[in-house]
This record gives structure tokens, sequence and C-alpha cells, in this order.
């Protein structure tokens, strides 16, 4: 499918089909492509966690005010992030780059993060937004539907998926056959009321 038209095609969908699965490929092709999205220093703060659990789905839906598409869907991720990803093990990020850039990147991310937690928090949010969003325009182009969602208790969620400390999550998204459309777009401001050219 043409980029454009994944964009366009791509709406928060609330009910699928129970019975039609995500296919092992077209999964395996969303998330490589997922994982293709930029990062702040290339440190891939992100972590997927594919709820595979009936019983876990069933308990995160009910800490999410029975939001049905959780257990509908063919696939429901917990979309969390390290936020201590920039201290741990950093070298994996530049292990294609020679010695010297290796380093200056490192002091330089070093220095970025280190006592700096409300960044170390931010940072974790914003890759996971644009991870989000990979992962639903990847999606919408192989003809699957996705919803993003914040609705949920955290503190419940982060204790049914036993979330590591400095961890955060940053959304569910669902995946799957949509059973119903998505409703119509609900108001989109224009271009004109968002655009700012230069200064507020
Ligand atoms: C971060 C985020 C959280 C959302 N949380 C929920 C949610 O908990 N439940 C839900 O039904 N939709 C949720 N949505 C979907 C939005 O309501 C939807 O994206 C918006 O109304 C625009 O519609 P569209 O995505 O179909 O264009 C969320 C969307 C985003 C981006």
């Amino acid at each position: 499918m043409d980029l454009f038209t994944a964009i366009e095609t791509r709406r928060a969908v609330k009910h699928y089909d129970p019975s039609a699965p995500v296919a092992p490929e077209a999964f395996e092709k969303i998330m490589q492509a997922t994982l293709r999205s930029p990062t702040s220093y290339n440190i891939q703060h992100w972590r997927f966690v594919r709820v595979q659990d009936t019983t876990l789905r069933e308990q995160i839906q009910d800490a999410a005010w029975g939001q049905t598409q959780i257990t509908e869907a063919g696939e429901l991720i917990v979309l969390c992030a390290d936020t201590q990803a920039w201290r741990n093990q950093p070298q994996r990020y530049y292990r294609n780059t020679d010695a010297d850039t290796r380093r200056v990147l490192l002091e330089m991310l070093h220095n970025f993060y280190v006592d700096q937690p409300q960044r170390q928090h931010d940072e974790a949010l914003r890759s996971c937004g644009i991870a989000a969003q990979t992962f639903m325009l990847a999606a919408s182009g192989l003809g699957y539907a996705t919803c993003p969602m914040i609705g949920f208790d955290n503190d419940k969620v982060a204790q049914l998926i036993n979330l590591p400390k400095d961890h955060i999550i940053a959304m569910l998204i669902t995946l799957g056959k949509a059973a119903k459309p998505a409703h119509p777009r609900a108001g989109q401001l224009s271009l004109s009321d968002v655009l700012v050219v230069d200064r507020f």
C-alpha cells in the first residue's frame, strides 16, 4: 500500500474480529519496521511487551475500563521504555562505528542524560510515540487495524506485567483485523489552526 494511503486509512479501531489472528510474518514485518524508528542518540529504549496470555489480557482489560479491543484484537502490545537505557551497555548502540566516533558519542550520551531524570523520562515517551506511529502505519500498510490507548490504570498494568524499576509504560496498542470501521473523524483542526510561522 502507498504510504499516504496507509496514513489516511489508519484509524483508532475499537472493534476487532477475535477469530482473525495476525499472520506471524505480518507481525514480524511490523515489528522490524518499528525498530527502524529514530531515537535520540540511537538508544532504542523502547520495550514491547507482547501479551499472549489470555488471562493476562483479561486482567489488563479490567485495568482499562473494560475496553473490549484489548481482548478482541489478535495482538496487544504494552509499549514500555527503559529510562536507564542510556547507561545500560551503551556501546552496543554504536557498535558499527569506529572507535573514535564511539568514544565521542558515549561521552555526549552520558553528559546529556546524567542527573537528568526529567529528560530521561520525556525522551522515553517521545521515542515510544514515534515507535507507536511507525507500528500503526506499518500495520495499516498491511491491512491491519490498530488502536493506541492510555485509558488504563498505569500502576495496575505495571504490576500485571512485572514492569521493571526504571521502566515506564507509554501506551497500549491493539493490532488485528477490524470487525467494524472507526467512527467518522470526530473533528480535525485545519492546517491554519495549528501551523505557526516563526513565532506564536
Ligand atoms: C496516546 C493516545 C491514547 C489513546 N487512548 C485511547 C484509549 O484509551 N481508548 C480509545 O478507545 N482510544 C484511544 N485513543 C484513540 C484516539 O481517541 C484517536 O486516535 C483519536 O480520536 C483520533 O482518531 P483516529 O486515530 O481514528 O484518527 C488514543 C490515542 C492516542 C494517540
